[in-house]
């Protein structure tokens, strides 16, 4: 078998083309642009491009973007002033404090410290307690964008046994909440798990999300599997490649994303998929300047 690529890159360029046209409409109707605040705390270098992406998406398709550029020593109670001046700020829909946080920052303060319904990255508490109790409202962006791809392909996931290979609070955890509930017998794996390969070769949907190049056996995947490959990793010679070993992996699956241009370009469609619906649904009845 020779897998079906999956293509992110063009999924997430029609996202965000409807995207341009909703913003469009709604300033022919008389509403503002979305507007998203991007924080960013110092200067790791795969932060900047990152936070580069998404203030260019959102200039792209004609959303308000402001720009927040801390220095690596600012303190936790500056930044936790900042987001209570985003909160209060009407011409702002969403919020996000690009991570990881320098380490005298509490992720966990400062993520509880935006409101949930400026939340764009689905991490507040109460944004990842509606997504497990079955009633999302804003969802994490990378998971989310996963489930676009996977419903991208019309494969059924209700009752295939999904494997998510990494538990972190941005991609691991919150995946496998939306697996379970797009129907999956799910299970999330992490640096304790035994019998990892075993595990890869029983599972219909594999997603991946460790860090760490080849980690996944191109062999170990089940034939007819969906594999779903969330690594970003810099190898020496400056190429990207993913957490699974793509060519073989690719000889077993039935459908594969690709890394770059699979869910990479995904996290930033949902970012901004979420920054308008807090808009639409949230703030759009707020007066407002
Ligand atoms: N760092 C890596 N991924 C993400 C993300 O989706 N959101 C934020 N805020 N930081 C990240």
């Amino acid at each position: 078998m020779t897998a079906q690529i999956i293509d992110g890159k063009a999924i997430a360029a029609a996202i965000r083309q409807q995207l341009k046209q909703k913003v469009a409409a709604r300033i022919e109707q008389g509403l503002r642009a979305p507007g998203l605040a991007v924080i960013l705390v110092g200067s790791n270098p795969a932060s900047q491009v990152y936070v580069r992406s998404k203030r260019k998406a959102c200039e792209e398709i004609g959303f308000i973007s402001s720009s927040f550029d801390l220095p690596i020593d600012t303190s936790e109670a500056e930044l936790l002033a900042l987001i209570d001046e985003c909160n209060h700020d009407d011409s702002i829909d969403g919020i996000l404090v690009q991570l990881p946080l320098p380490s005298h920052i509490e992720d966990a303060k400062v993520i509880e410290k935006i409101r949930p319904d400026k939340d764009v990255d689905g991490f507040h508490p109460y944004n990842i307690g509606r997504l497990a109790q079955k009633t999302p409202v804003l969802r994490p962006c990378t998971p989310k964008g996963v489930i676009t791809l996977l419903n991208s392909t019309g494969v059924d996931l209700h009752g295939l046994d999904a494997l998510v290979v990494g538990a972190s609070n941005i991609v691991g955890r919150p995946m496998g909440l939306e697996l379970l509930l797009a129907g999956c017998t799910t299970t999330v794996c992490h640096r304790f798990t035994q019998n990892l390969e075993t595990k890869v070769r029983n599972a219909d949907l594999v997603v991946a999300a460790v860090g760490r190049p080849g980690f996944i056996k191109g062999e170990w995947i089940k034939p007819g599997a969906i594999v779903i490959d969330v690594g970003i990793n810099r190898l020496d010679d400056g190429s990207l490649v993913g957490d699974v070993e793509f060519d073989l992996a690719a000889e077993h699956a039935s459908h594969i994303t690709p890394v770059p241009g699979g869910v990479g370009p995904m996290t930033i469609a949902s970012l901004l998929e979420n920054t308008l619906y807090a808009a639409e649904q949230y703030h759009d009845k707020l007066p407002h300047a």
